[in-house]
């Protein structure tokens, strides 16, 4: 890969500039490091935060660069881990003090001592974020690579600077960030550090939950995340953090008849989403659509293999696991629910004759989120044969332009009732009863049906008529 090695652009920022002032006015030789150095040489959108490491108080020289940033807003200081940030322009600039580490095997709550730059650049998670550029006077803007971070990255390796066994132990997190940037970044994985990854797999049980998902979540956000999630199986990462996509794994053969590996099929599914859709609750959605199959499924002769009700079972499972992985409870849970339970659906309709009834009871049953179903739907086709390929894909053409149709004359997408409870109630001279449901749901299901559009005049012919069937009596003052 080639890499953008000239700095004389980011040197030249005013805050840059105010950073070697700061530095060239303090006692401490002090350095930009990490994610920041690593993006410019990668020539990825700039980041927008910048990590400084001092060799000395990182607090003292955030005060001195926060008193000279105009508008900068008030230094926050983290007394416990010695770091400070400051909040200048949309730029978060975070300081630490250069210093060597152990981690306890308890937690991720690092001992800190003091160290050289060296010792900092060591004790980091990979090569390529241990570079460094030197923001002192002697040699400002100068790269400060003593472990072949320029070489790892132009190759395209994330390799620890210590051994691996010792990187991943002391911050377990870092398994996860590797497979993280090998997928965002398409990079390989060094040997050594894949083989420490699945041997120390289990030490990612002592992250919290909400890190693990952070990684994840940004697994799911690249461009292709079946690469990560290929990693995180064959590393055994999967089997700790989600374990039922594992289950999902492998192809049985009854009687001839074998299924296809739906592990397989569910990462494709995610890679083709996430061509056409860059919401993290749908590719969640694309994740967990077939996590049902595993407990479902059965091989019935003549028939053959069923995954029946998967979806509804799907849908319970997704509860569970956002619950276990501390996610949201939230309505973006319940999206993701709602995808998985109706991902079929689209699919049965494709299959066949595309009906107008049955595209209203889509339209009406996915609500606002009938677009994202569709879409989750088409990156569902996976199968290898090109007719079949392109049949799908034309029936959920078909089914998108129905969408639209029945959505302009119907307007089931938000169904309100046009007529309402209490409007049957007083025009039938009813109390609350089970006859004002069933006129509702026979209104509903007229509607659905397409024997009346959706409007008021129509279904309040259909209540009358409903009424009349139920021996109701009303009062013509009431018309
Ligand atoms: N780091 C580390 N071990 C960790 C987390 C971070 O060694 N578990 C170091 C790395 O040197 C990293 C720097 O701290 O570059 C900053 O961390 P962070 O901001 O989390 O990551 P970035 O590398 O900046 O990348 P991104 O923002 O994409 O996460």
């Amino acid at each position: 890969m080639k890499l953008q090695k000239d700095f004389s652009e980011v040197l030249t920022r005013p805050v840059f500039e105010v950073l070697q002032k700061a530095v060239a006015e303090s006692n401490d030789k002090s350095y930009v490091i990490g994610g920041f150095v690593r993006d410019h040489l990668l020539n990825r959108s700039q980041k927008k935060d910048i990590d400084v490491v001092a060799l000395g108080s990182g607090i003292n020289l955030a005060i001195t660069v926060q008193k000279k940033l105009e508008g900068a807003k008030a230094v926050q200081i983290f007394k416990t881990y010695g770091t400070a940030m400051v909040h200048w322009k949309g730029i978060d600039i975070e300081f630490v003090g250069a210093r060597k580490e152990s981690y306890s095997k308890e937690s991720r709550n690092p001992k800190v001592e003091p160290g050289t730059l060296e010792e900092d650049q060591n004790r980091r998670d990979f090569t390529i974020n241990a570079l460094a550029i030197s923001l002192n006077p002697e040699n400002y803007g100068s790269l400060i690579d003593p472990f072949n971070g320029l070489k790892d990255l132009e190759k395209g390796i994330l390799r620890t600077p210590l051994n691996p066994d010792i990187t991943y132990s002391d911050d377990p997190l870092r398994m996860l960030r590797a497979i993280r940037f090998a997928t965002q970044l398409d990079f390989t994985i060094d040997k050594a550090s894949f083989d420490a990854i699945s041997r120390n797999a289990n030490r990612i049980d002592i992250i919290t939950k909400e890190r693990i998902v952070d990684e994840i979540n940004k697994i799911l956000m690249t461009q292709k995340p079946s690469k990560g999630f290929v990693l995180l199986e064959k590393t055994g990462l999967l089997q700790r953090i989600l374990p039922e996509l594992i289950d999902l794994k492998g192809v049985e053969e009854i009687e001839g008849q074998r299924h296809k590996d739906n592990f397989y099929h569910t990462l494709e599914v995610v890679d083709n989403l996430c061509e056409n859709s860059d919401d993290l609750w749908l590719r969640w959605a694309a994740l967990l659509h077939d996590i049902g199959k595993a407990p479902t499924k059965k091989f019935k002769p003549p028939i053959g293999w069923t995954f029946h009700n998967h979806e509804f079972v799907g849908a319970k499972m997704t509860y569970k696991i956002f619950k276990r992985l501390k996610m949201p409870l939230n309505e973006k849970m319940k999206f993701v629910q709602k995808m998985v339970f109706m991902s079929s659906r689209p699919i049965i309709i494709a299959e066949e004759q595309v009906t107008d009834s049955a595209i209203r009871r889509l339209v009406f049953d996915a609500g606002p989120f009938i677009d994202d179903l569709i879409t989750l739907c088409e990156a569902d086709i996976t199968t290898k044969n090109p007719e079949r390929f392109e049949r799908y894909h034309n029936n959920f053409k078909i089914v998108r332009e129905k969408i639209i149709l029945v959505e302009e004359k119907d307007h089931l997408r938000n169904f309100q009732p046009p007529i309402s409870g209490e409007m049957i109630m007083k025009f039938f001279n009813l109390k609350p009863s089970k006859e004002i449901g069933l006129i509702k749901e026979a209104i509903k299901e007229a509607i659905l049906e397409g024997e009346i559009p959706n409007e008021k005049e129509a279904a309040f012919e259909k209540m009358k008529e409903e009424g009349k069937k139920l021996g109701l009596i009303f009062h013509e003052k009431a018309i």
